[in-house]
């Protein structure tokens, strides 16, 4: 699968830092609350587990954290979403009254976050702040707001820790991107 990789963005290092400083800036904020972390999967798999672990390992963060997930999968062709959301899988616990973290992998035009935001704010959480790991802001057709940023991605499709392509490249440790033909086949 290598030799479809054009060049990795982010090492694996490199993407741990910047949970570990999201980790603290969460950490801080939600400190003697409890929280919790909603991943959306499947995309954001690999960083609400590594954001939960950083912040288990800080001393002074929320009170208890909870951990859980949702499912969506995107319409749109395979490298834009159109924002028209498929839920496949709702959260198991109920978010009214509580402070809800959206654990996102990353954001493009904003289509999926807006969809999640007024998907759980209509739920009556007591708070609702987003978390996304990697800032593609070139084309934004929405302003959804985003609380916590980690790192700013370049203006192309990029995969890795789990961002796919048609499924494939999850499981890369690292950002990369796609050599373009790739896409063409
Ligand atoms: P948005 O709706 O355009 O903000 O994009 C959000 C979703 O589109 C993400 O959760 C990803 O599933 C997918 N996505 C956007 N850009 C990329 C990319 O560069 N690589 C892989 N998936 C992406
Ligand atoms: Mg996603």
């Amino acid at each position: 699968m290598k030799e479809t990789i054009e060049k990795a963005l982010f090492s694996p290092e490199e993407i741990a830092a910047a949970i570990d400083r999201l980790a603290k800036q969460i950490a801080r904020d939600y400190a003697g609350q409890p929280l919790l972390v909603l991943g959306v999967l499947k995309g954001a798999l690999y960083v609400t587990v590594d954001l939960v672990r950083a912040l288990s390992r800080l001393p002074d963060g929320p009170s208890r954290i909870e951990l859980d997930f949702i499912v969506v999968s995107s319409y749109g062709n395979s490298s834009r979403s159109s924002g028209e959301v498929r839920l496949l899988k709702d959260t198991s616990e109920k978010i009214e009254g509580r402070n809800v973290l959206v654990v996102e992998d990353i954001i493009d035009n904003g289509l999926t976050l807006q969809y999640l935001r007024s998907l759980l704010s209509g739920r009556e959480p007591a708070s609702l702040k987003s978390c996304v790991l990697f800032d593609k802001p070139y084309h934004r057709i929405v302003e959804v707001p985003v609380d916590y940023t980690g790192l700013t991605a370049p203006d192309v499709f990029v995969v890795g820790y789990g961002l796919d392509y048609q499924e494939n490249y999850r499981n890369l440790p690292y950002l990369a991107q796609l050599q373009s033909w790739v896409f063409s086949e």
